[in-house]
């Protein structure tokens, strides 16, 4: 039981019915202290939420000699776990000299039409031992756990071969088993078209062995997978490439969850909306068409104010998704280009970059990006039966965890992950 806090901050926003019926998205509801009665969570033995509500009334519902702990929260702020709809979080080194370059003025594409960017990445990952990889995304994780980040999509594409890619969906598994960190992989095998073959021969490797040998190790039970994505970018792999791709993928029961319209206005979102994926991030160059198809399909936008930043690209039309009724979520894209881990940082770009108001914001970090991995109904809010994932914040109230930027390790005082303290 968490009690004595001053707000309880639930997010109540439902993402499929903002989509469905075009509607503004709501706000958050927020439950506050009244008088010196603080509020609080209950969360039950299996780790889910019981009950949101003023301390009394928790008093009045439950024994209080039976509860196994009761986490004094002195006038705090509860909110929900925070979730991050997209990373990219195994890999092995670290490309501060491409900074430099594109300080300089390289672009993204020069740097990795030069050998650099993710196929710098790709050789060193391949390179690298599964417990290396695993000793690397350990530190990772503690880091976003400590950042707020309870739940997040991760991504393998590092190998771009079968083996690698593989090995890195596996270091996914064992984390999600062994750390307090929830976590929804992806098979991102179609990353980038590796030097020396085509992007068509690269796709048929994807469709005829990659794919078919991930349901296998699937079957078997030795991978888990739950989404399939693609780097749908001219050059990389185009519309016809990337639909091949992503099918394959669904025919073996993964989510479509994809980079689309990131650099070139190709028709990702078009795509995306045609498949009916659960998700399509990036969308810097989304058309006025794909912004509509992909409020009627109810695929969640997912936004990434960081590569907009380093990039120094224009960010993405959220105000024009938003307004054609888009289930708009957040990812902190964190990869060797945007090295980025904290979902307080990434609301705020949103916030500034982006002109998304505090509590659409902080859907999108939440209730949507746990839409966009299919866990909306279960993840990313406080309110009785989802998961009892949450953070304690030092602040007079929960906006200060996005207007103070940086500042997330001295707000977030606790996190807790299925009801336990992390
Ligand atoms: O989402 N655009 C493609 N993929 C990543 C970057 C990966 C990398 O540069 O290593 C992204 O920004
Ligand atoms: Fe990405």
């Amino acid at each position: 039981w968490l009690r004595g806090a001053s707000q309880v901050v639930q997010v109540v926003a439902d993402p499929t019915i903002t989509v469905v019926k075009g509607e503004k998205m709501r706000t958050v509801d927020v439950l506050s202290s009244e008088g010196g009665v603080g509020v609080g969570v209950l969360i039950d033995d299996h780790g889910r939420i019981k009950a949101v509500a003023t301390d009394h009334e928790i008093e009045k519902i439950v024994d209080v000699a039976g509860v196994d702990r009761i986490i004094e929260v002195g006038g705090k702020v509860l909110m929900p776990g925070l979730v991050d709809a997209h990373t990219h979080p195994i890999f092995a080194g670290d490309r501060v000299h491409e900074f430099a370059m594109k300080l300089a003025g390289a672009t993204y594409m020069e740097v990795q039409q030069a050998g650099g960017g993710i196929h710098f990445t790709t050789q060193k990952t391949r390179e690298a031992s599964e417990e290396a990889l695993y000793a690397s995304f350990v530190d990772i994780a503690h880091t976003m756990l400590r950042a707020g980040t309870t739940l997040l999509e991760a991504k393998s594409g590092y190998g771009l071969d079968t083996e690698t890619e593989l090995k890195m969906l596996r270091v996914l598994n064992r984390a999600n088993d062994a750390l307090p960190i929830e976590i929804s992989p992806t098979y991102c095998g179609g990353h980038a078209v590796p030097k020396g073959v085509t992007a068509d021969e690269q796709t048929n490797c994807i469709v005829d062995e990659q794919i078919p040998r991930l349901a296998s190790e699937m079957a078997a039970g030795r991978v888990r997978a739950e989404n399939i994505d693609v780097f749908c970018e001219k050059g990389v792999f185009e519309i016809e490439a990337s639909r091949r791709i992503l099918t394959a993928g669904q025919q073996i029961g993964l989510r479509v969850n994809f980079h689309g319209d990131e650099l070139h206005p190709l028709g990702g979102a078009e795509l995306a909306a045609e498949l009916k994926a659960h998700a399509v991030s990036h969308l810097e160059e989304i058309s006025e068409r794909g912004t509509k198809a992909i409020a009627e399909s109810g695929t969640v936008a997912v936004i990434l104010p960081t590569t907009a930043y380093v990039l120094r690209l224009q960010p993405p039309p959220v105000r024009a998704m938003l307004e054609a009724g888009v289930a708009v979520a957040l990812g902190s894209d964190f990869n060797p280009n945007a090295y980025c881990m904290a979902m307080p940082m990434v609301m705020h770009l949103a916030c500034v970059l982006c002109r998304m108001s505090l509590e659409e914001a902080l859907i999108a970090a939440t209730i949507n990006a746990a839409a966009a991995l299919g866990r909306g109904a279960t993840h990313g809010a406080l309110t009785p039966g989802r998961v009892g994932d949450v953070l304690v914040v030092d602040a007079p109230r929960w906006e200060h965890l996005i207007y103070r930027f940086g500042c997330h390790e001295r707000l977030i005082t606790a996190v807790i992950k299925g009801g336990c303290v992390v």
